[in-house]
Formats: structure tokens, sequence, C-alpha cells
């Protein structure tokens, strides 16, 4: 047997299992299974940074996994890698895609537009800092993802701003584009954009970072509501009550050039 058959034979074992995996399990949103990242620094000499070294996590709906581990340990490319943005090195990711003729979509070696179609429709992702869109206002940029899977523009805004009063964006800063805003502003409209359209699974990259205690709590309270509609979280909280506040279960992260190269799922105190 050739090095090309044995690789062909591995892979379609590979998405039976999962087929099976996502037929079986209709809880089951996401699996990640001995995810692995290698960046290879090209402008110094062809550096590897080892940032994962086999990482498996099963999500089911209703839970929420909170990355922990020390700075470097990989909580915000293993992020990267199951929205897609980075490509895994090696091992799989596979999302629920109901109705697909899988069930599911391998997100490492999908075509562009499946990943754009899993994201505009399972799969949000939070990061810290909010991407500002010159000149066009917090309330039109909150209300983007739901105009973009075709929800009537007027409810798409209706909706945006019960969003923005709960995380008490001031109302007077809605028609304004948050450019000039503070980081704390910025934040919580980056926030209302992740959460108003539901997704199914949502990855949240320290999303309270620059938020007092008591914005902390609204956001706290949103991710529970979101649990509770049966959504798959796995996020990364800067702050112990918080992460207390949300979690269901922890996944530690270790830096693998530490020496620990194995990810320990712990069950949340
Ligand atoms: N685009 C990139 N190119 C090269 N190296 C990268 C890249 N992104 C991350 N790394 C490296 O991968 C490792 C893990 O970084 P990552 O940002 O995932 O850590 P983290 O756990 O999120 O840390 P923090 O808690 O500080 O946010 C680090 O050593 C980092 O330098
Ligand atoms: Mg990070």
């Amino acid at each position: 047997m050739n090095f090309t058959s044995l690789t062909a034979e591995s892979s379609a074992a590979r998405v039976a299992r999962g087929t099976r995996a996502f037929v079986e399990r209709p809880a089951l949103m996401l699996r990640a299974e001995d995810v692995r990242k290698t960046f290879t620094l090209h402008g110094q000499g062809g550096i590897g940074i080892e940032a994962l070294a086999g990482v498996s996590l099963d999500v089911e709906r209703g839970e929420c996994i909170v990355l922990v581990g020390p700075s470097g340990a990989g909580k915000s490319t293993f992020l990267r890698c199951l929205y897609g943005n980075y490509l895994a090195s090696g091992g799989s990711i596979a999302i629920r895609d109901e109705g697909a003729p899988l069930e599911h979509l391998e997100i490492t070696g999908a075509a562009p537009h499946d990943i754009l179609r899993l994201r505009r429709n399972v799969v949000g992702y939070v990061s810290q800092f909010l991407r500002v869109i010159p000149r066009v206002s917090a309330l039109d940029i909150v209300a983007a993802p739901l105009v973009s899977r075709g929800v009537d523009e007027d409810e798409a805004r209706e909706r945006a701003q019960t969003l923005l009063a709960r995380l008490n964006v001031p109302q007077r800063l809605w028609p304004l584009a948050p450019a000039t805003f503070s980081g704390g502003e910025q934040q919580r409209v980056n926030i209302a954009r992740g959460l108003i359209a539901q997704h199914r699974v949502l990855l949240l990259d320290e999303p309270t970072a620059s938020l007092d205690a008591q914005n902390r709590e609204v956001v706290a309270s949103l991710i529970g509501e979101a649990r509770e509609r049966g959504a798959a979280i796995v996020g990364v909280f800067h702050d112990e009550d918080t992460r207390e506040r949300v979690a269901t279960r922890v996944l530690e992260l270790t830096a693998p050039r530490a020496g620990a190269h194995e990810a320990q799922l712990t069950a949340a105190a």
C-alpha cells in the first residue's frame, strides 16, 4: 500500500467516525481531536513555534467550556483554529452542520464558502477588540449579522437596540461610529454584535477584559441565556469571577514548549 492510499483511507475512516458521532449524539456540536498548530516564522529563519500539541475537546449544547492556562499557552490559537482563522497543522475539527450530508463540517480542509456559510449560520466569534468600520454606526454594526441572514432591517435594528441598552451603551452613542468610543464601550458593541444572531456555537476570546464588574455581570447573564437556548460555548475569560460564573467545564492548556504536552479536562468547581 502506498502512502497516498494510506492517507486517503485514514481520512475516510475519520469522516465515518465523525458522522457517527454527530448522528448518534444529537447534543454534540463541536469535536476537536488532537489539534496541533505550529507557526513557521518564514521571515526569521523558518523557526517553528509549537503553539498547540494535541488538544481534544467535545462540546455539547448548553455547555460552556472555559479555557485556562498561562499567557502563551495557546488559548487564542485554539479558538482561532476552531473558527477556521488558523489552519490547524494536524488533527481534526468538526462542527455540527445541520442538514449537510454528513451532519457536520470538517473545518480543516473545508472550502472557504463552506466556512463562511457556517460562520453566518452556526459559529460566532467574539474577540477582545471591535473591528471598527469607518462611518458605520454602532447600531448598524450590531445589526449587521442579522441583516446578512436576511432579517428585516427594522427588526434587526430593534434587536440591536435591546442588546445595546442591556449592555448599558448610552443611547446617544448608538447613531455614532464607534471609532471614538472608550475601550469598554467598543467591547460592549462587539459583544452585542457577537451575540445578536444567537449562533449555536460561540467562541469568546476575553470578551470582558475592559469591562467593569456591573457589565461583566450583564455579559455573564447573556452567556447563561445563550446556554439555556442550547448554545455550545468555548471561551477565555481573564477574571476568576466570570470564569466561575459561566463555566460548566474547564479545559487547561499548557504551553507545549514547557514540556507538558497534554490538555487536561477537569470538572468545574
Ligand atoms: N500568528 C502567529 N504567528 C506566530 N506565532 C504565533 C501567532 N499567533 C500565536 N503565536 C504564538 O503561539 C503561542 C500561543 O499564543 P496564543 O495567543 O494562542 O496564547 P494565549 O494562551 O491566548 O495567551 P494570552 O493569555 O496572552 O492571550 C505564543 O507563543 C505565540 O507567540
Ligand atoms: Mg489570548
